[in-house]
C-alpha cells in the first residue's frame, strides 16, 4: 500500500507553539494546509481504491482532530467572537436579515460536521443507508448542503457593506462597542475570520467524508467530484484571506480605556497635587510696599516672600503661596469656606460666596469655619481689595507634579516587548509604566512572562537623579504635554517609552528594536529611539488645546467623547465659577492599557478625552501589531500541492 506524502506531514504536524499564546493566523494558514491536503489525498486514495477503508478513517479522525486543536486556540482567548460580531451587527437594521442567516447556515454546517464526526468514529454501528443518505444531503445541489450553504456564508462575508458597517461600529470612540473590549478592531477583526476558516476547512472535511461514504456504498468514480471541491477549497481560503487582509489593514489598531463606570483616585485615574489652584489675597500681602495702590489685574505673575509682609490674619492663617499668576477683583467683600484639610482634600477652599452674589465652587453647608472677608481703607485712599489669584503651589513636601522622564523599557536581554502602558504614581513621581511579554515566533507572546515592569524606584530626593533630565517638575511656566501618536518602522516592536523635555513641554518617544518575525528574534543590539516627527509644528500658538472654565473631569456625568490628538495640552487650574480653580487638570487616566491577548504594539500615543466643559483626562493609547502585513495565501497560487 502506497503512503501519500501529506499523511506523513499530517503524522509530524508540529503542536502549536507553546499552549501558553493566542491563536494566530500563520499556524493556522499552515495547519489548514496540512490538513486539507492529507484529506485531499485520502480522499482520493479511498477513490482510487489504494488504501482501506480502516486507513482512510483514521487519517480523517487526525484531520479531526486537528481543527479541534485549532478550536481550543480560538475559544481560549475569544469564546464566541463570531457571536459578538453577530450582537454588533444585529443592532444595525441593514445587516439583521444577512446576519441571521449567516448564523442560521453556521448551525446547520456545525450539525453536519458533528454527524460527520460521529459517523467517522462509530461507523460500525450505523447503516449504510445513513452513510448513503448523509453523503446525498451533504452533496446535494439544494439550498441546505454544506458545499451550497458555504459557498453562501462566503459570498456574504466578502461582500463590502458587510465590513464597512462592521468595522463603523468597531471604530474606536468614547462610548458603544469599543468600551466593552479589550481588543483593537484589527484583532476583533482577525479571530473573527479565523473562525471563519476554521468552520470552511471543517466542511471541507464534511464534504470529503460524504465522498468516502459514496465511494464505499454506492461505488463509481469520484475523482472530478473530489478535484473540483478541493480547487473550490483552495480559491475560497485564499480569496478569504485576500478580503482579510485587505480589511484588516483598514480597521483601526487603537486600544484604549473609555472612562469606567466609577473613576477612583489612584486606580482609575491620577493628579497632579497642589500644583496649580485659586487662591485669595489681599492687595496689601501682594504688593511689595503693602500699599494697595494697585489694582488686583496688576498681579499677573509675582514670586512672593516665604512669610507674609504684614500682619493680615487672612494670609498669616493661610499656607503661604511662593508664585502668584493672574489675580482679579471680583467683588469688595465674600464668604470663603476653606476646606478641611489642604492636603487630604488637595484644595484650599471648599467654596467662595461673593457679596454680588457670585459663587467660586459648589456651595454647600460649610463644615469648617466659615470666613468673612472684606476691602478696607488704608491711609483713607487706597483700597485695600481681596483679589482671586492662581497659586503655582510649592511645598516640597506636598505637592505631586514631577514626571519620570527615564527610559520605561521591557527587558529585551529576555526577548522582552512592550505589550501594555499605564500611568503609576511612585514616590509621588508619575511613571509611563511598561507591561512587557516574551516575544515568540509569528508576532506571539508567551502569556505566562507577562508582567507589569515596576517602575523606577528613586524620589526626587535622591541625589543620584537629576531634574530635567531624570525628572521633570511641572511649573506656571513648563507644563506642557504633547498629544500625539507615534508609529513603529516596518520590521520593529516598541521595547520602551520615554518622556523626553523638548521647550516648556515634554513628549514621548519610543524605543523600537528590529525583530524577525518568523523566529520572534529581537535584534537588541540595532534599537533606536524615535519621536513624534511632527513635533515641530506643534509649536504653532492654533496647536493648544486649551482648557478654559473646565471643571473636575471625575464630575462628568457623560463619558468621554472628544478625543484629541496632534495638540498640546497645558497643565492648568479649574473654572472658578465650577470649581474655585481649586484642581489641576487634566488627570491622568491610570487604567492599564492593553490587549485580552497580548501582542506587540505598533505604535503608542498620548492623547486627551474628556467632555466639554470638563478638564479630561490625558489617556495612553496602544496600536496593536499589524499582522495583516504578513499574511499570505493559504495555498500558493498556480502550484500544485506537490
Ligand atoms: C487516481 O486515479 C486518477 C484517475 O481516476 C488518476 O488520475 C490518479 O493519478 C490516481 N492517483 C493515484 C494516486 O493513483
Ligand atoms: C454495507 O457496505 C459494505 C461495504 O461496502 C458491504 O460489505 C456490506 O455488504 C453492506 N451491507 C449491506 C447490508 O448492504
Ligand atoms: C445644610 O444644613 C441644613 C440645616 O442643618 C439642612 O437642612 C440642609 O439639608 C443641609 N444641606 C445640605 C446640602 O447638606
Ligand atoms: C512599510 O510597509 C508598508 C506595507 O507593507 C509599505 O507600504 C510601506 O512603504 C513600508 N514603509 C517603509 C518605511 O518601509
Ligand atoms: C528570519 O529568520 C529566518 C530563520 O533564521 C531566516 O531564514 C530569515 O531570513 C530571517 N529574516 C530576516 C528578515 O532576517
Amino acid at each position: 500500500m502506497r503512503l501519500p506524502k501529506s499523511v506523513v506531514l499530517l503524522a509530524t504536524c508540529l503542536p502549536f507553539v507553546t499552549s501558553m499564546v493566542g491563536p494566530s493566523f500563520f499556524e493556522f494558514s499552515d495547519k489548514i494546509f496540512q490538513i486539507t491536503n492529507t484529506v485531499f489525498d485520502t480522499v482520493t486514495t479511498i477513490n482510487n481504491g489504494t488504501t482501506t477503508k480502516d486507513y482512510a478513517f483514521s487519517q480523517m479522525d487526525l484531520a479531526v482532530m486537528h481543527t479541534d486543536e485549532m478550536e481550543g486556540k480560538i475559544k481560549e482567548f475569544n469564546s464566541e467572537e463570531v457571536k459578538k460580531i453577530s450582537r454588533i451587527l444585529l443592532n444595525e437594521a441593514r445587516l439583521k436579515p444577512k446576519i441571521t442567516d449567516i448564523r442560521m447556515k453556521q448551525n446547520y454546517l456545525v450539525t453536519y460536521y458533528k454527524d460527520t464526526v460521529k459517523y467517522l468514529r462509530d461507523f460500525d454501528v450505523y447503516a449504510n443507508s445513513t452513510f448513503i443518505n448523509f453523503a446525498t444531503r451533504v452533496l446535494s445541489e439544494l439550498p441546505n448542503s454544506v458545499t451550497h450553504m458555504t459557498r453562501s456564508v462566503h459570498q456574504q462575508i466578502v461582500k463590502e457593506d458587510f465590513m464597512d458597517l462592521l468595522l463603523e461600529r468597531l471604530r474606536p470612540t468614547g462610548n458603544g462597542y469599543f468600551c466593552e473590549e479589550k481588543q483593537s478592531a484589527q484583532e476583533l477583526l482577525h479571530n473573527f475570520f479565523n473562525e471563519i476558516l476554521l468552520m470552511n476547512t471543517r466542511s471541507y472535511i464534511t464534504v470529503n467524508t460524504a465522498y468516502i461514504f459514496k465511494k464505499l456504498y454506492t461505488k463509481g468514480d469520484f475523482h472530478n467530484e473530489i478535484t473540483h471541491a478541493f480547487e473550490t477549497l483552495k480559491l475560497q481560503t485564499n480569496n478569504l484571506v485576500a478580503v482579510m487582509k485587505l480589511h484588516l489593514a483598514r480597521a483601526s489598531s487603537e486600544l484604549w480605556r473609555c472612562d469606567p463606570n466609577k473613576h477612583v483616585s489612584g486606580e482609575t485615574f491620577i493628579e497632579l497635587r497642589h500644583f496649580l489652584r485659586g487662591i485669595i489675597l489681599n492687595k496689601a500681602n501682594l504688593d511689595p510696599n503693602k500699599a494697595c495702590s494697585a489694582e488686583c489685574d496688576a498681579f499677573t505673575y509675582r514670586k512672593l516672600p516665604n512669610k507674609c509682609n504684614n500682619d493680615n490674619a487672612w494670609c498669616n492663617n493661610q499656607q503661604p503661596c511662593r508664585k502668584i499668576i493672574n489675580c482679579h477683583y471680583i467683588d469688595s467683600s465674600m464668604e470663603v469656606c476653606p476646606s478641611k484639610n489642604i492636603n487630604r482634600e488637595n484644595r484650599r477652599y471648599e467654596y467662595v460666596k461673593f457679596g454680588n452674589g457670585r459663587v467660586f465652587g459648589k456651595k454647600k453647608n460649610c463644615s469648617t469655619r466659615l470666613t468673612y472677608l472684606a476691602t478696607y481703607i488704608y491711609w483713607i485712599v487706597y483700597r485695600c481689595s481681596y483679589c482671586f489669584c492662581i497659586c503655582d503651589e510649592y511645598d516640597k513636601y506636598s505637592t505631586e507634579r514631577t514626571i519620570n522622564l527615564r527610559l520605561a523599557m521591557s527587558n529585551t536581554a529576555g526577548n522582552k516587548v512592550v505589550t501594555g502602558l499605564r500611568f503609576v504614581k511612585h514616590n509621588r513621581i508619575i511613571h509611563l509604566q511598561v507591561q512587557e511579554g516574551k516575544l515568540l515566533p509569528f508576532g506571539q507572546i508567551d502569556l505566562s512572562t507577562v508582567r507589569w515592569v515596576p517602575p523606577e524606584d528613586y524620589s526626587i530626593q535622591n541625589k543620584n537623579y537629576h531634574k530635567n533630565e531624570d525628572y521633570h517638575v511641572f511649573t506656571w511656566e513648563e507644563r506642557g504635554v504633547d498629544l500625539a501618536d507615534i508609529k513603529a518602522e516596518n520590521g520593529t516592536v516598541i521595547t520602551g517609552v520615554q518622556f523626553k523635555k523638548v521647550g516648556t513641554r515634554i513628549h514621548l518617544e519610543v524605543r523600537l528594536t528590529p525583530f524577525n518575525f518568523t523566529t520572534g528574534v529581537l535584534k537588541d543590539h540595532q534599537s533606536f529611539i524615535i519621536h513624534d516627527p511632527n513635533i515641530q509644528h506643534k509649536h504653532d500658538s492654533g496647536k493648544e488645546l486649551k482648557l478654559i472654565t473646565t471643571d473636575i473631569p471625575t464630575r462628568s456625568p457623560f463619558p468621554s467623547t472628544r478625543l484629541t490628538t496632534d495638540k498640546y495640552v497645558q497643565f492648568t487650574n479649574t473654572g472658578y465659577d465650577k470649581d474655585a480653580g481649586q484642581t489641576t487638570v487634566p488627570f491622568f487616566d491610570a487604567q492599564p492599557v492593553e490587549s485580552t491577548m497580548p501582542v506587540p504594539l505598533s505604535g503608542v500615543g498620548l492623547f486627551h478625552k474628556g467632555q466639554p466643559g470638563y478638564g479630561g483626562f490625558i489617556t495612553p493609547k496602544i496600536l496593536t501589531y499589524n499582522f495583516w502585513k504578513h499574511l499570505k495565501a493559504v495555498f500558493p497560487l498556480g502550484r500544485n500541492k506537490n
